[in-house]
């Protein structure tokens, strides 16, 4: 197995730009010091509401980044945009207005019909999809079901457990679902709330390909950068692997 890579959510430089409805800081450059750091790829979730990401900075970043990772809802007008943009990766989410932030994985087992009929113009245009889910076997099922190759587990109740062994428990959750995913020949990225402090014991997981991560690497940099942020998370997740062999 190779280092694990990662991709950096540049959605909350937008989220402070939009404070202001301005032009700074802007994302694009953002994701231009991240990609200089040694981020592998840039990710950033166009969102219904355009709470941060908007349509130009979509249009810039598949222009300019290595690699671009559309985070979005399986909406139609969405997936028009992938097919227009066509960046490396689409990552699929579900997605509520109230929430602050992606809250669970999708419920592909409930809607792989929709599901179905929704990404078909990304199946045909070749774009590579990824199906964010919960580390759940029917969920990873489902997607196998639905032709999916490539799985972000959400990390999201692993990053949120208060206890340690609430916090090994999900993270027993997440190995089984690693292995189960191999099984079924997926390949795996993983995110959401993972930090400086939380990531080490997920990046051990050697078969996990790909780590995306946003807000802890954005809150860093505003003490340090975000090139040092980058380059902070990216020694981490390498150590780990490191220290795993
Ligand atoms: N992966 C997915 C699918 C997400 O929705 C998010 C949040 O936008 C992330 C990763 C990054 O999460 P965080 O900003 O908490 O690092």
């Amino acid at each position: 197995m190779g280092l694990p890579r990662l991709g950096v959510n540049v959605d909350h430089i937008a989220t402070v730009r939009q404070a202001r409805q301005g032009i700074r800081p802007d994302p694009i450059e953002a994701a231009l010091q991240a990609q200089r750091a040694g981020a592998h790829g840039i990710v950033a979730h166009l969102r219904e509401d355009r709470r941060h990401i908007q349509d130009r900075d979509i249009t810039l970043l598949a222009a300019k980044v290595r690699r671009l990772d559309l985070e979005m809802a399986a909406t139609v007008e969405m997936v028009q945009r992938a097919v227009q943009h066509r960046p490396a990766l689409v990552t699929v989410v579900p997605e509520r207005r109230q929430e602050l932030t992606t809250e669970s994985g999708l419920n592909v087992q409930k809607q792989l019909r929709i599901l179905r009929r929704r990404l078909q113009p990304l199946f045909n245009a070749r774009i590579p999809v990824a199906l964010f889910v919960d580390p759940d076997p029917e969920q990873i099922r489902a997607a196998v079901d639905l032709g999916i190759e490539i799985i972000e587990l959400n990390t999201g109740r692993y990053s949120e457990a208060k206890t340690q062994s609430k916090r090994k428990r999900e993270l027993h959750r997440i190995h089984q679902a690693v292995v189960l995913c191999k099984e079924k020949g997926l390949r795996v990225n993983a995110g959401h709330g993972l930090d400086y402090d939380n990531v080490v014991p997920v990046a051990r997981i050697p078969e996990i390909e790909e780590f995306n991560i946003g807000f802890s690497i954005v809150s860093r940099a505003v003490f340090v950068g975000i090139q040092t942020a980058v380059r902070e998370m990216i020694d981490l997740l390498h150590s780990a692997r490191k220290l795993s062999l």
